[in-house]
């Protein structure tokens, strides 16, 4: 065994001298290609817009937005709860602002976290809110990212937030866990009145009307929980962000009742604009193929309070999978769920014999997988 093992460890550092110029090729080659697709991208122009995309967003299977139909959506009547923690219902006496050419942003401080926790039924798990951002339109019939019956809405926001799984938003990105981030989606329909909840926006729009790098403080009380409709029936499904890179760690929440935003209000949005001075509007990304996808309509959604640690909880436990046992749930509602086929084999350990074979085996695919790279190298030049 030990003599085995031995001509193993040199048959691979031979074998890495061998493959490592194709890797540092390779790499540079990568490189050319990322700069000829530009890390620019835009929504409308031609040259940077949705369908030049690269990566995930060209090759994903999940991808966000999506259209929401009758027949793309499966109802549920069963009652489920959003529970938000008591920092969601206080005011926020001071928030940050960022106009970055794409969007408008606000955090809650520099760092993007917050104390904002929310959870619920089927969520397996709290997520931390990070930021809110908007989408909107230059009609009124479009600027939503998610449309319903292939109808959009004059706006759209996000609520971001990822799992406490993770010490950060970028972390819980670069993960490939499907439900990652957990992001709150808000359609805005034109109305006569102010949306008082957004009001404090609103006025903290006119301070980054250009695009710039820095987070501007806005000393103004904001209520994230006021921004939410009152009746909470909502779309769930597994999606992706909606920008580059699109990556798919997103467990989308789509609330169906539209709230409020006036006309002024909506001028205000409309009137930011790029480093360039181009007007930042239709920053919305098409609807993607629901094909082999489960979108579930919930239309017996109740808010809850977040129990505060410490605090009982008197109230059932939530149920931790949604998609994958939704019908078992059904079947034995008083049965916990589990979430077995989340966890892709996660315990299934290979014997020591296997792990030395199949090293070697990586090894050797990985050195012609790179030699067929290289012959695709020439098209790089
Ligand atoms: C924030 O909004 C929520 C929902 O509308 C409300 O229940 C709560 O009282 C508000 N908080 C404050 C501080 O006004
Ligand atoms: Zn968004």
């Amino acid at each position: 065994m030990p003599s085995q093992g031995k001509g193993n460890r040199l048959d691979a550092s031979a074998m890495m001298r061998l493959t490592l110029p194709y890797i540092v090729f390779t790499l540079i080659c990568a490189k050319n290609f990322a700069n000829a697709a530009g890390d620019h991208w835009c929504y409308t122009q031609e040259e940077c817009d949705a369908h030049t995309w690269s990566g995930e967003c060209q090759t994903g299977k999940q991808q966000s937005p999506i259209d929401f139909t009758q027949k793309n959506t499966i109802q549920r009547n069963d009652a489920v709860r959003l529970r938000f923690n008591r920092k969601y219902s206080d005011a926020q006496d001071h928030f940050m602002v960022k106009n970055n050419g794409h969007t408008i942003q606000i955090q809650l401080g520099n760092d993007i976290t917050s104390d904002l926790v929310m959870d619920g039924d089927y969520f397996k798990g709290s997520y931390r809110f990070s930021q809110l951002h908007f989408h909107w339109g230059s009609h009124e019939d479009k600027g939503s990212e998610h449309t319903v019956n292939g109808n959009g809405y004059v706006a759209e926001l996000h609520l971001v937030h990822y799992s406490n799984d993770y010490k950060s938003l970028k972390e819980a990105v670069g993960t490939k866990n499907r439900r990652g981030l957990a992001v709150l989606g808000i359609f805005f329909e034109i109305s006569n009145e102010d949306n008082h909840a957004l009001q404090p926006i609103v006025e903290a729009i006119s301070r980054v009307k250009r695009q710039e790098d820095d987070l501007v403080r806005v000393d103004i009380p904001l209520n994230v929980s006021a921004l939410l409709p009152n009746d909470l029936s909502l779309w769930r499904y597994y999606g992706s962000l909606t920008t580059p890179s699109c990556n798919e760690v997103v467990v989308w929440t789509v609330f169906k009742k539209a709230v409020p935003i006036s006309r002024s209000q909506w001028e205000a949005f409309k009137a930011s604009a790029d480093t360039k001075g181009k007007s930042i509007v239709d920053n919305y990304r098409p609807p993607q193929s629901t094909i082999n996808r489960k979108v579930y309509f919930l239309n017996n959604v109740n808010r809850e309070r977040m129990p505060e640690a410490g605090e009982d909880d008197r109230s059932p436990p939530l149920a931790d999978s949604f998609y994958e046992n939704a019908q078992r749930a059904v079947n034995s509602k008083a049965g916990s769920s589990d979430d077995k086929n989340n966890q892709h084999g996660s315990n299934s350990g290979p014997g020591r014999a296997e792990v030395v074979n199949s090293a070697l085996t990586g090894f050797i695919f990985l050195s012609i997988f790179l030699q067929v790279l290289i012959t695709t190298v020439f098209k790089c030049r």
